[in-house]
């Protein structure tokens, strides 16, 4: 029997997540739910972003669903972003972003490529401060244990889809420190692993603009944790867009499943909320951690066979609804 630590959080998060869940239920009839909380409101209630036990509730579940949180852009004392955190505090130092065409919705036909994603380190340390009133500083930390973690996680997801290219990305010409170590120690296990044949390089801003030109020829793209989230979000306008993005946060043991959205603050609660990418964040969690690989199928399909007919993912105010009934119908139906 299936544990899983549910955490809503703020804004659409807690409209995509009880989607979500309703459709795991019917794959898991027997799944055991651990509500869980964290975000601006925690925050604001009880002064804690992340309370000791959602974290002490993961641990124990070992897999967790993460809805969104919003974080303001100024500093607020006491405040830190808490997927962050989690990120950190959890050793989820790998995040999978796939992205894929889905047949008459997509933009563009034939994109199936993932982003192995660093999760843990990189611009996104947490170590900022201002050196003077007028001169603030952000650390990039780099090191080999992290980059290998990565790579040998990059090196199984390539043998699983068989990667025909392996694209590592940095910018070892303008930070030959830290993306020259990035860049040297995936490459050291990946060549190490046998993928030299496959193994590619590019640098960041170059990838963007081949993103959008050609994303067919990316296959698996290895890169550090800002870039990453960058490239992630801009490559998924070729699946459909954020409603359509799904996520991995994957350690040794633990993994958190999560929308790439944010807490959508201007649709919340107004029906419109698109549950699909919390929905395919949980098939990666089956897949990837729970090894549930033909449930995982199972649920991928039936959001294709729902899509299939479908011009555009907006269904208007019943959107959360509509969907939620689809994929289930569809799962009914296979
Ligand atoms: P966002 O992802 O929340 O929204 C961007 C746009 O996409 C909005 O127009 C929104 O309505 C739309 N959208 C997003 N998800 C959708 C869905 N499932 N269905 C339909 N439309 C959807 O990003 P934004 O506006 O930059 O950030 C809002 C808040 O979310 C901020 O407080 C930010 O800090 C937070 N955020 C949290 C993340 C997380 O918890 N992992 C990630 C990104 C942002
Ligand atoms: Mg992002």
């Amino acid at each position: 029997m299936y544990r899983l630590c549910v955490i809503e959080g703020d804004g659409i998060g807690r409209e995509v997540v009880p989607a979500a869940i309703e459709v795991l239920r019917h794959l898991l009839p027997d799944l055991q739910l651990v509500p869980a909380r964290a975000g601006w409101e925690c925050f604001r209630e009880t002064g804690e972003a992340l309370p000791p036990a959602t974290l002490q509730s993961l641990r124990d579940c070992g897999a967790g669903l993460f809805g969104a949180v919003s974080s303001p852009t100024r500093r607020v004392d006491g405040y830190r972003s808490p997927i962050v955190q989690l990120r950190q505090q959890l050793q989820l130092s790998v995040n999978l972003r796939p992205v894929r065409s889905w047949p008459k919705l997509s933009s563009r036909q034939g994109v199936d490529l993932v982003i192995v994603r660093e999760n843990s380190e990189g611009l996104y340390s947490g170590r900022e401060h201002l050196e003077a009133p007028d001169v603030a500083i952000a650390e990039r930390v780099i090191s080999v244990a992290a980059s290998q973690r990565l790579a040998r996680r990059a090196s199984q997801i390539a043998r699983e889809r068989k990667a025909r290219r392996i694209t590592l990305v940095h910018k070892a010409n303008v930070l030959p420190l830290s993306c020259g170590l990035f860049r040297d120690s995936c490459r050291d296990l990946l060549m190490g692993e046998g993928w030299g044949d496959v193994l590619d390089e590019r640098l960041v801003d170059l990838a963007a603009l081949q993103l959008v030109e050609r994303p067919e020829d990316f296959d698996l793209i290895v890169t550090s944790n800002l870039f990453g989230d960058i490239l992630s979000d801009l490559a998924c306008h070729w699946s459909g867009g954020l409603a359509l993005a799904p996520s991995l946060n994957w350690g040794e043991g633990i993994a958190l499943a999560e929308p790439v959205h944010g807490s959508a603050p201007d649709i919340a609660g107004s029906g419109r909320a698109n549950p699909l990418a919390a929905i395919l964040s949980l098939a990666l969690l089956l897949r990837h951690h729970w090894g549930e690989a033909a449930l995982a199928t199972r649920l991928e399909q039936a959001v294709e066979r729902l899509l299939a007919h479908s011009e555009s993912i907006d269904f208007g105010v019943d959107t959360t609804r509509r969907v939620t009934d689809g994929v289930i119908e569809a799962l009914n139906g296979s």
